[in-house]
Formats: C-alpha cells, structure tokens, sequence
C-alpha cells in the first residue's frame, strides 16, 4: 500500500486500548455504561489535562498580565482553537457557552429576539428534545410567531416535501432541527435542510448534541447559521457547550447576557459592546472545561478520529438492531437501518415499564435510561408514552449488547 493510500485508510477503532482508558471500567462491578446519549464517561487523558491545567497553569483568562494569566490566557484561547478546528468552524465563529441548552437560548434571545417578529414563522420538527423546542415555543409567544411541527413519520423521519411547504409561506425565519435525535436516533438530512431553507430566505439552527460525538461533523460544510454541541458527551466535561455562528450573523445580534468581559466601554449609565464572539460571553467562562474539552477533541482524533468512532457505533448499533429484533414484545422505535441512525436505541417493551426495566438491568449493572429522554412532545406523537434507551459510546462492545439483552430477559421473566 502507498503512503498516500496509508495515510488516507480510515482508522479503526481498537476498543481493547480505548476501553483501558477509563477509570470507570475499573470499576469491580462489571458496569456496563449504555448511558453516553445521557453523557459520556471520560477518559484519564482529557483528566488529566484538565487536573494539570488547573492545578500548574490556572488563572482568570483575559484579564492579567503575570505568568499564570498568560499560561490561562494560552491555553484558553487554544482550546476554543482546537474545539472549532475538530468541527471545521473558526474560533472567531465559536462562542463558548455552558450548554447547548444555552447555546439555543443564546439565539433565541438575542438573534431571535430582534428578526422574528408577529405574524413570522419558526418550524422545528416532533422529535426535538425540550432544549430546542421551549426556547421557540418561548419566543413564538413573546413575538406573536407561529411554531410549526415536522411530522415525524412511522420509522421516525421526517418528510422535506413538508417543510418545502411550510418554506412555501414565506414567512419562515427560522427552521430548528436536531443534527440526530437523542430519541429515535434518526440522522437528519441538514445540509439540505439548510440548503432548501436558505433559498426561502430562513436561518438554520443545528442541534449536534448528538451528533458530534458521534460522526464527523463539518459546521462549514453543512452551511448552518447556527450550530450547537456540548462537551460532556463527547467525552468531555460538563459545564461547557458550544456555539457556532456565521461570523456575518454575529455583527447584527444584541448581547445575551452583560457584565464583565463582553463589553467596550462601560459608563455609569451606558454601556457599549465588544464585538464578534466576545460579545457574548460575559464573565469568567469556562476555563478548565474549555482545556478539558479541547483535550476531549484531541483524544477522539487519537484514537482514530470521529470517522473511526462512525465507524464501531454504527456497528454496534447495527448488531444492537439484531439482537433487540430477538427479544419478544420490544419495539425499537426510528429508523430500522443503523446506517441511518446514530449510535443509540430507544424500545418499548410490551406489558412493562420502561422504570421497570431500567430497574432491573441497574440490578445487572447495565447502564440506560428510561422516560421521555426531555422529549415528551415527540413521545406523544408517536404514542409511546415512555421508552427505555441503550445509547452507545466508544467502550461499547458486543458483549455488552450481550449483557443488555440477556438483562431484558431477565426483566421479561420477572414481570410476567
Ligand atoms: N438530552 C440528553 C439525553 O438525551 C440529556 O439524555
């Protein structure tokens, strides 16, 4: 093989030397963690970076001149480097924020609050998870704007002849849609998404919860307005999200929050504003988080990269997919191919309590969720009114499925 073919093979994932990464597998119990959709386990590199960070080179960022300011103020403005580089954005582009919970009120609240107005149009589909549906349901009410719904279909997609339709009033502003669903798992098509919306003249905000730990992501390349992801399930730590703004976009949007850092010049009864992404982030941000998620980017693309990590989820999904198919009564709901989803299944299971059996593969250290997964909107579209979801993370082996599904018996045989 050349170098150049070498060089360009994607990498696999060697999941034996990822596994022997994380202190939580050296756990004595067995714990099989199928909870990443939730938020992901990390790995003793990125705690590493960030222990060390916060413990030799700390200080607050953008405000000293000694040595520990100047190290923090380093490796601050690196790591928002590094977090913008891994998606293909710009760190001129990249506002660190605590959440993408904040990250879409941050547009909804200042972009939002000053280009939809009565009588506008936002359209989001069914199967958002709250954090991208209250903050339009919010503003359409604040505005006198109407919130319109993708339908989501029996396999959990939703249909672009719909939203063509909806384009079709021109009066759409804004069209909110999730990168993948944290529920059905479903991959939305979003770059033509953003390509038939942006011929109606609307703006596209990008949910990648999701997807970002999931898939290569190229925030560019899709073309979204707006952009946003969080740390803690990209193996990263809490506290830290991500929001990525098409810089022409940035020089039109009022602040979201003020005080310290975000301003120009402050006077006891006016103030003016900093320009670009610091603008809009007042206060100390997130320093530590901000290393640990750059260290989080720089782990995934050391084991491979997020083509490598597509790669293994994609087949433990689809292996997933199978056995789930085995287990008499259960219903996983979206997309039956995994190549069309991403790295997690929600089920109903006949007869039980998605409570019920979360219950009981705890008692088996299997590790899911149960409930409505913060989407309960999308649960009572598909009549469903809770499911049980296994989401799968880098760790996730084969035999872990194994576990899961031999847990699921175990439930079946105690509840019936
Ligand atoms: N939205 C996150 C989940 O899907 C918290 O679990």
């Amino acid at each position: 093989m050349s170098d150049v073919a070498a060089s360009t093979a994607p990498a696999t994932l060697d999941v034996t030397a990822v596994r022997a990464q994380f202190p939580y597998l050296e756990r004595p119990e067995g714990i099989v963690y199928l909870d990443s959709g939730a938020s992901a386990q990390k790995p003793r590199p990125v705690l590493d970076a960030m222990y060390d960070f916060g413990g030799s080179h700390y200080a607050n960022v953008h405000r000293g001149v000694h040595r520990l300011a100047v190290e923090a103020d380093r490796g601050y403005d690196a790591a928002r480097a590094t977090i913008a580089a891994f998606v293909g954005s710009t760190p001129k582009e990249t506002i660190v924020v605590k959440s993408v919970t904040e990250a879409i009120n941050l547009v909804a609240q200042t972009w939002g609050a000053t280009n939809v107005g009565e009588g506008d149009e936002i359209v989001i589909t069914q199967m958002e998870h709250h954090a991208n549906l209250v903050p339009w349901q919010q503003l359409a009410i604040r505005k006198g704007a109407t919130l319109r719904y993708l339908e989501v279909d029996g396999e959990g997609r939703i249909d672009l002849g719909q939203l063509d339709g909806f384009l079709a009033s021109g009066r759409v502003k804004l069209v909110a849609v999730a990168h993948v669903s944290n529920v059905l798992g479903t991959r939305n098509p979003v770059a033509e998404i953003v390509r038939r919306s942006h011929a109606a003249r609307a703006r596209v905000m990008v949910d990648g919860a999701q997807a970002v730990p999931q898939e290569p992501v190229d925030v560019t390349a899709l073309g979204a307005d707006f952009y946003g992801w969080t740390g803690h399930k990209l193996y990263g730590p809490t506290g830290i999200g991500v929001l990525h703004v098409r810089r022409d976009l940035l020089a039109d949007m009022p602040p979201f929050l003020t005080g310290g850092d975000m301003i120009n010049i402050v006077d006891f009864h006016e103030t003016s504003w900093a320009g670009g992404i610091q603008r809009f982030e007042a206060g100390t941000p997130p320093i530590v988080e901000a290393v640990g998620l750059a260290a989080a980017c720089d782990w995934v693309d050391s084991i491979g990269g997020p083509a490598a990590v597509l790669a293994h989820e994609e087949s433990i999904t689809a292996y997933a997919l199978r056995r789930l198919a085995e287990v008499e009564g259960l219903r996983v709901v979206g997309p039956p191919e995994a190549r069309d989803r991403g790295a997690l299944t929600s089920f109903a299971l006949d007869g039980l309590h998605p409570h019920d059996v979360a219950e009981i593969l705890a008692r088996n250290e299997v590790c899911v969720r149960a409930g409505q997964h913060c989407a309960e909107p999308l649960h009572r579209a598909i009549g469903i009114p809770a499911t049980t979801r296994a989401s799968f993370g880098v760790t996730t082996t084969r035999e872990e499925i194994d576990a899961l599904i031999d847990a699921l018996a175990e439930a079946r045989r105690i509840f019936s």
